[in-house]
């Protein structure tokens, strides 16, 4: 069993920063080359500089015209695609009872939408891979849900489904698709003001049997992991990356 990415090509999208820059920086020390998207032009290119074969595409993902020229702009450069890691997310917190239109339309249009036309139009590139990989960061969320998340949260858990039906569907091409869910993301930007909101120390903490909060670098060894030849036979999973919160 090996996690050599070497050859391998990699997609990830919201990598400009957080979470989705750790895994572009993995999948690349694995060998990967990965096109790093996200709307932050400044970010992505100093992302890009740490890699070893690096391409940033600005786009903004809730616009579906972007989806092709960014395969488009992969392929030109490095001629194939093998893994593509939907890590683009929004968030919105508060009650349900008072979600807004436009946070719902926004929320829904990056977690769920963008990540189901993305992964429709890099299809036919990971089907030519031979062994194509989606990895989805979903939540952990979405298995043990909590208040004040709730349009998030139901994004995710859509994800999650999708998740299952990409693998379902693109199994027998050799495709693998898989989510990651982690709980809350110690240096993960979207959380801190959860983690600011919350006793983590001892209201959190207890709760889960690990003791500690999740890292980027869990994440993407996760994903690396998925993304390589020894999950071959790991297929519609969706992993809790949750310290044993769930268990
Ligand atoms: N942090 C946590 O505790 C935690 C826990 C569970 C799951 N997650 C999941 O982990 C992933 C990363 O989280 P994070 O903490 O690293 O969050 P983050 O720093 O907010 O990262 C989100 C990324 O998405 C990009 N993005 C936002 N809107 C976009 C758009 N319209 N088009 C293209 N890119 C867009 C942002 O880049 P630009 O601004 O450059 O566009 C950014 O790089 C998300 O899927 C999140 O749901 C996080």
């Amino acid at each position: 069993m090996t996690t050599s990415l070497d050859g391998k090509v990699a997609l990830v999208t919201g990598a400009t920063g957080g979470i989705g820059a750790e895994i572009a920086r993995t999948l690349a020390a694995a060998g990967a080359a990965v096109t790093v998207v996200g709307r932050n032009a400044e970010a992505g290119a100093t992302v890009v500089k740490e890699l070893n074969r690096g391409l940033f595409v600005a786009a903004d993902l809730t616009r579906r015209e972007t989806h092709q020229s960014i395969l488009d702009a992969t392929l030109a450069l490095f001629g194939r695609l093998d893994i593509l890691v939907n890590n683009a997310a929004a968030h919105a917190a508060g009650p349900a009872l008072e979600g807004a239109e436009e946070d719902f339309d926004r929320i829904v249009a990056l977690n769920y939408k963008a990540a189901f036309f993305l992964t429709q139009a890099a299809l036919p590139s990971l089907i030519a891979s031979g062994a194509g990989r989606i990895v989805n960061i979903s939540s952990i969320g979405t298995v043990k849900s909590y208040a004040g998340a709730a349009i998030y949260n139901s994004s995710k858990a859509a994800l999650d489904n999708l998740t299952k039906s990409w693998a379902l569907e693109h199994g027998p091409d050799g495709v693998r698709a898989n989510a990651v869910n982690p709980g809350i993301v110690v240096d993960g930007p979207m959380s801190a003001p959860v983690q600011e909101f919350l006793d983590i120390e001892h209201a959190v903490l207890p709760t889960i049997p690990a003791r500690r909060l999740a890292t980027a670098a869990d994440v993407a060894a996760v994903v690396t992991f998925l993304a390589g030849p020894g999950a071959d036979y790991l297929n519609g999973v969706i992993v809790p990356l949750d310290g044993g919160l769930t268990a």
